[in-house]
């Protein structure tokens, strides 16, 4: 492996081991679509995750829980179509690998001939042996612990995880279990910075932080959320850099307005 990363060097599990041995933080995004995955590779963005959360940013469910391998695949199928630099990821949907290994390694080996390069699935020690059947098929983990959507009825909603000490004591259990069981890296979703800070010391894999404070080895958000596409209000770990609802709102007002009043189209944009 080279010493060093180019923007157009290929990123893979090897650069982002790299990267968190040298403290070069590691950038994730979400994409669900061919020209938005164009332009995440464009920006240099690490990792592109094919998210869960498409069920909710696109597909207008009220929670991941409906999503489906089908919806996954499809939509990992075109992300892979535009993605040239990144690693990609796609997340395994609920119930698509909780049940048994077998189940596991045949869901998530879908996503892998649908141009995925690796699978992220949500839970801690609950996960080892699904971890380690999925590696043995040669399909490498993205663990997910904290505030795992997947269990948001266990949660009694979308909460911060991990301010009780027994629940910081496990999710820190589960870090440590997630490594050993051959995950290449692990996303801290909502959890108190502090303990975001602890769990990536305490692991060699890098850690991909969510709201997890900005000691994680990488940070990852929702495109949508990041983009102004989602409506608000956003969770506290979202900051936006765009307001492309806006700007889509005002030019489909625009348009309309052309439109009507014959100002769309004029003779520029007619044939003779
Ligand atoms: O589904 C998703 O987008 C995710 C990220 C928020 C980590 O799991």
């Amino acid at each position: 492996m080279k010493g060093r990363t180019s923007p157009s060097d290929k990123v893979t599990i090897l650069t982002l081991q790299e990267m968190k041995r040298r403290r070069k933080k590691i950038v994730a995004l979400t994409s669900y679509d061919f020209n938005t995955t164009r332009l995440l590779n464009e920006a240099g963005v690490d990792i592109v995750l094919v998210g869960d959360s498409l069920g909710m940013v696109k597909l207008g469910y009220a929670s991941t829980l409906p999503v489906t391998v089908e919806d996954m695949v499809y939509h990992t199928k075109i992300v892979a179509r535009g993605n040239s630099r990144a690693f990609l990821v796609t997340d395994m949907p609920y119930l698509s690998y909780q049940a048994s290994a077998p189940d596991a390694i045949r869901n998530c080996g879908r996503m892998l001939k649908a141009g995925a390069e690796a699978v992220k699935i949500e839970g801690g020690r609950e996960m080892v042996a699904i971890v380690r059947a999925l590696r043995g098929a040669g399909i490498p983990v993205m663990g997910h612990i904290g505030m795992t959507p997947q269990s948001v009825h266990l949660f009694g909603g979308y909460k911060v995880q991990g301010r009780k000490r027994a629940q910081w004591a496990k999710i820190l259990a589960d870090a440590k279990a997630l490594e050993k069981a051959g995950a290449f890296a692990i996303v801290l979703e909502c959890i108190p910075a502090g303990l975001g800070r602890q769990i990536s010391r305490a692991v060699k894999i890098p850690t991909i932080g969510i709201g997890a404070g900005p000691a994680c080895d990488g940070q990852i958000l929702v495109v949508d959320d990041l983009l102004g596409l989602t409506t608000p209000p956003s969770p506290r770990f979202v900051k936006r850099y765009a307001d492309l609802r806006g700007v889509m709102r005002r030019a489909a007002r625009d348009y309309t307005l052309d439109v009507r009043s014959g100002k769309f189209p004029d003779l520029s944009h007619s044939y003779s």
